[in-house]
């Protein structure tokens, strides 16, 4: 027995990183996928939004519960088969000696995931940290930023609630002092935004939080603009970019994000419970890790990633959804999931009894659409929706914003689109 252990090169371990990598790649049913996909490689973005052909074969990719239809994406996307299997295989090779590959044989994975991720929001890779979610990201930036008693933080009552609570619990324990503003959505009309997050900023603010887009009804905010505004009064703006990676293209070096945090496992399809975070070089130092570091004080973004043991193989895996989203094409994803949005909110709004909730234009909104049925709550209509016609949504009433939200993605067709419309006008019949 002891000569195969004898017998085994250590160099072997590294080979199998590439054996998974290959094997999936190799497979023949994603190869027939990839050609298929390079088919189209010369047809327009905008004809392609609207050809059910194209995303039929997008939809092969993806392993769904038929029974259900899904249109609540905005919270967790499913993963495309290939990113799913990817996850098993990275698994499965980690099981089998955990510690090896989690302290050594994983490493260079994490750094090239971390380059691939800068490459898709337009950071420098010295500025990406690999975080779980939104909420630990954007935490550990609410938590890191060095204010003192009597510092003013301008924020929206309708910011996402774990932010929220993060910003209550500096009020309560450092003495900060939260502004709170209204955001007038949804709105078409850059100004209103502008003044609705300037007006309240005074000497002592110190910082501006944004939403991105805000998970309620996929409103964006145009942050460049607003940046802009705070340029030279040392007010530093922290974003919140949750549903922007692989849905919209994203820029942080030029759209004047300081901080900014993601999920990954929204748009970017990655396995449950990944996350990203940036924030510019010359800020990392003054910001205090959430879990200990060694030098609290570095300008190494790492800094933020002393999390303990945690499950290496989803960032592995992530890289995978890096090349699915590749393969598909960022810009025609970005413009078949504001097709399917409108081309919902539109048909609903025929409807009588239904109000819309949503901005329209690709300028101010993507996949994200929000609409309410009169006489209804939209926690009854969700309920109606998901119980009596196996549609599931999210329904909610929050800080002034109350319906249903519907969150498409990229395999769903049209009929299912028409179905999901039908099914709210049947509703719409009953309740009137
Ligand atoms: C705007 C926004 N911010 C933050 C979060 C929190 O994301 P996570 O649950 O991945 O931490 C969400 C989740 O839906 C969100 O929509």
């Amino acid at each position: 027995m002891n000569a195969i252990y004898k017998t085994e090169k250590h160099s072997r371990m590294e080979v199998k990183l590439t054996d998974i990598e290959e094997k999936l790649q190799k497979d023949k049913s994603w190869q027939q996928f990839k050609k298929n996909i390079e088919d189209y490689s010369n047809s327009k973005v905008n004809q392609l939004a609207e050809d059910e052909n194209f995303w039929k074969i997008v939809r092969s990719a993806y392993v769904l519960d038929n029974g259900v239809l899904n249109i609540n994406h905005g919270s967790i996307n499913t993963m495309p088969k290939i990113v799913n299997e990817a996850l098993l295989a990275y698994s499965n090779l980690c099981n089998q000696l955990p510690g090896y590959w989690f302290f050594e044989g994983f490493n260079q994975e994490k750094e090239k995931l971390r380059s691939r991720l800068a490459n898709l929001v337009g950071a420098d890779t010295e500025e990406v940290s690999i975080q779980r979610n939104t909420s630990t990201a954007m935490e550990t930036i609410i938590f890191g930023l060095p204010l003192n008693v009597g510092d003013e933080v301008v924020l929206s009552n309708q910011d996402y609630p774990t932010l929220v609570y993060a910003w209550k619990q500096r009020e309560k324990y450092d003495g900060i002092k939260l502004h709170w503003i209204d955001i007038p959505m949804p709105t078409e009309n850059p100004e209103l935004l502008i003044k609705a997050y300037t007006e309240k900023l005074n000497s002592k603010t110190k910082v501006l939080q944004i939403m991105q887009m805000f998970n309620w009804n996929g409103q964006l905010i145009p942050i460049e603009k607003i940046s802009r505004k705070l340029e030279g009064s040392g007010i530093e703006l922290v974003v919140d970019g949750a549903h922007l990676p692989a849905h919209l293209p994203v820029n942080v070096s030029t759209d004047g994000s300081q901080y900014w945090g993601a999920s990954l496992h929204k748009w970017l399809s990655a396995p449950v419970g990944t996350g990203m975070m940036t924030i510019k070089k010359e800020l990392i130092s003054k910001v205090r890790p959430m879990m200990g570091a060694a030098d609290p004080e570095s300008n190494d973004i790492r800094k933020f990633e002393t999390f303990g043991i945690y499950n290496m193989p989803l960032e592995l895996a992530t890289l995978t959804a890096l090349d699915f989203l590749e393969l598909i094409g960022l810009e025609r994803k970005a413009a078949r999931l504001h097709y399917l949005k409108n081309y919902c909110l539109e048909k609903l709004s025929d409807i009588p009894g239904v109000s819309t909730h949503s901005p329209m234009s690709k300028e101010f909104s993507g996949a994200l659409g929000l609409f309410s049925l009169k006489t209804i709550s939209p926690q009854q209509l969700q309920q109606t929706l998901f119980k009596e016609y196996n549609i599931y949504t999210v329904g909610f009433e929050y800080a002034g914003i109350s319906g249903v939200r519907i969150s498409p993605n990229i395999y769903h067709s049209i009929n299912e689109m028409d179905y999901f419309i039908d099914s709210v006008l049947k509703i719409s019949k009953t309740i009137t």
